[in-house]
């Protein structure tokens, strides 16, 4: 028996649009609510992101990834900062266009820039707009957490400090739990290695999460991993430009009866299912197709929002831009874009 599905494009949850605060001339905070019906939809860990669909003409659409700045545990809506980028076709349609009460379509929060515990000591390392999901985690930690936290902060000049008066607020509400240094290239000019390595050097046992542009992460991680912090330690918040729609629809036929299918169990959720895997299909479409709630949002292996453990099997991968070979090693596959080499296959959510 062959089971096809009539490929309709997938359909996002509606966020609502409460309000649009201006944080400095050309970044723009979202606060966002479920749209009716979505609210259980909407949970989310501090560090997660949302994609967005961008209405276009292009062929396929637009989506574009944008890391949530509130906290879980202390904000009652949703909140995104988006700032311009030169010829940035999302971040400028959303600056332009996007009012109060719009009804966006997006994914389900995702992604695994994310704590695996709020009571660590952070350091924190935000260059720029990537200050973003380092804010969601600043904030978590200091409200949940028990640990201490503190933030490295570059920008360009004080004009583009995102968070500043947010930022005060929380050094005086937890004082000797967080501090904030700020570093201002019009003042200091670009962080070298050494300045990085000086300012660093005193929180080598915390757990470092860093986000901004691809050199600043690079410096970073580099300074961090020659001043011996470990790799598992280190975690870095990479998004790239989607090529690819991650809202097509998921073209996806299943023979039941073909003798080369592959077999595999999914743990998610606490629940385990079976599916049948043909070769020539991702896992995460198969998934879908099984109608299992599997993450994922870029569905081109450069956002690791689909992260999943191999438990057993082999397993390839089309492509891969964020796991590293120690996460490879460790059993970590993308979802969307495994293929199955063994006839059984398990995997897990779950841990
Ligand atoms: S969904 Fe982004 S890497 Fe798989």
């Amino acid at each position: 028996m062959t089971s096809t599905l009539s490929a309709p494009r997938i359909t996002g949850l509606q966020a609502r649009v409460v309000e649009v605060i201006r944080e400095t001339s050309d970044a723009h905070t979202l606060i966002l609510e479920p749209g009716e019906g979505f609210e259980e939809n909407f949970n989310y860990k501090p560090g997660q992101f949302l994609t967005l669909r961008i209405p276009s003409d292009w062929e396929g659409g637009a989506a574009r990834c944008y890391s949530l700045c509130s906290s879980p545990q202390q904000d009652e809506k949703l909140k995104i900062t988006i700032k311009r980028t030169r010829d940035g076709y999302g971040s400028n349609w959303i600056c332009d266009n996007v009012q109060a009460g719009h009804l966006l379509e997006v994914l389900k929060p995702a992604g695994t820039f994310v704590p695996s515990s709020l009571d660590s000591d952070f350091l924190l390392f935000a260059g720029g707009s990537g200050v973003t999901p380092v804010m969601s985690i600043l904030k978590s930690a200091l409200i949940a957490g028990s640990g201490l936290v503190t933030m490295i902060y570059a920008n360009r000049d004080e004009q583009n400090v995102i968070f500043k008066d947010e930022l005060i607020a929380l050094t005086k509400e937890y004082p000797g739990r967080v501090n904030v240094i700020h570093w201002l290239e019009s003042v200091q000019g670009i962080p070298d290695r050494a300045s990085l390595t000086a300012l660093a050097s005193p929180y080598l046992d915390r757990e470092a999460f860093i986000c901004g542009p691809g050199p600043f992460m690079d410096a970073i991680e580099q300074v961090l991993l020659g001043a011996g912090m470990p790799h598992e330690r280190i975690h870095i918040e990479r998004f790239s430009s989607l090529t690819t729609d991650p809202f097509a629809p998921i073209d996806i036929e299943v023979d039941e009866n073909a003798t080369d299918n592959k077999v595999v169990e999914v743990q998610i959720n606490g629940e385990t299912s079976t599916v049948l895997w043909p070769p020539k299909n991702k896992l995460l479409e198969v998934l879908l197709n099984a109608g299992i709630d599997a993450p994922f949002s870029c569905r081109e292996g450069s956002c690791s929002a689909c992260t999943c453990i191999l438990v057993e099997g082999e397993v390839t991968l089309d492509r891969n831009e964020v796991l590293e070979p120690e996460d490879l090693e460790d059993g970590y596959i993308l979802a969307c874009q495994a293929r199955p080499v063994s006839d059984k296959l398990k995997i897990t959510y779950d841990e």
